[in-house]
């Protein structure tokens, strides 16, 4: 076992015991409403594209259902969940080859405008499965604000690297639209005293054109396709 990997374990085994006020759990239909909720709240008050165009959480509601009941199905996202039984944060994980379409119509025109910048952040086809089962695709991930809830996003991604190669999935992937997210793999890599995340695509919103114009023009941030290799993998997989 190399050094990252044991890292990843002896980090996922103290994060467990000194947040004993959370457990992490496999996202399922019991998890729809609150997921759903979360989801819509805090990308709307926090993920950066959602904020330049303006997203109100009750027209993206019913968009996060559908994804939330997809994901649900296919028995690979994590959920945390507090002691008294609430939602404190989610991670959508699909498999690559089956991941959630959104329905043409009736989609909030923001939320085109968004699908449309995530599919022009292509992932390099050397890194792309033939068949279903080997490559997932981290979509969305969100926390609960609050103190208490800090670990959160790391033992949710810890869950995940714990359940995923069993199955078969060796390499993963994310589009990266928020900071936040790189400040939480950046400290995971410190502990894993290397690089764990790497990135394969940056790209600045602003320069994207959508139907003849450029909606996210006034924001200058970056958004990164992250990819790695599943723990116990062999890391020289990108
Ligand atoms: C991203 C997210 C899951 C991280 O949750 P978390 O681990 O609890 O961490 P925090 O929210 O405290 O954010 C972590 C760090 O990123 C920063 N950060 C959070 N959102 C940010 C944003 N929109 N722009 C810049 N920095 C941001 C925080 O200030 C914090 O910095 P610090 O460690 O120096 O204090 C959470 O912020 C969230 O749910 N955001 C809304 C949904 C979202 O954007 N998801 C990711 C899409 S790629």
């Amino acid at each position: 076992m190399n050094y990252v990997d044991y890292a990843a374990i002896v980090l996922d085994l103290v994060l467990r015991a000194t947040n004993r006020h959370i457990k992490t759990k496999v996202l399922s239909l019991e998890h729809l409403e609150p997921a759903a909720v979360l989801l819509s709240r805090e990308f709307c008050k926090n993920e950066p594209l959602c904020r330049v165009l303006g997203l109100n959480e009750a027209d993206v509601l019913p968009f996060f259902r559908d994804q939330v009941r997809h994901i649900a199905q296919q028995g690979l996202g994590i959920v945390a969940v507090d002691r008294g039984g609430a939602l404190q944060g989610v991670l959508t994980v699909e498999d690559h080859m089956q991941q959630f379409e959104p329905p043409e119509e009736g989609l909030p025109e923001g939320l085109s405008i968004i699908g449309a910048y995530l599919e022009s952040m292509q992932v390099p086809d050397h890194f792309l499965p033939k068949k279903a089962g080997e490559v997932c695709y981290i979509g969305l991930a969100s926390v609960a604000k609050g103190r208490r809830n800090r670990q959160v996003l790391s033992m949710m991604m810890l869950a995940s690297h714990r359940m995923l190669p069993p199955l078969g999935y060796v390499r993963g992937y994310a589009k990266v639209t928020n900071p936040g997210i790189i400040k939480r793999f950046q400290r995971l890599e410190r502990i894993a005293r290397g690089p764990v995340f790497i990135s394969v695509l940056t790209a600045k919103p602003k320069d994207f054109v959508y139907k003849g114009y450029r909606p996210f023009a006034d924001y200058d941030g970056e958004t990164s396709v992250f990819t790695w290799t599943a723990l116990g993998a062999g890391r020289s997989a990108k």
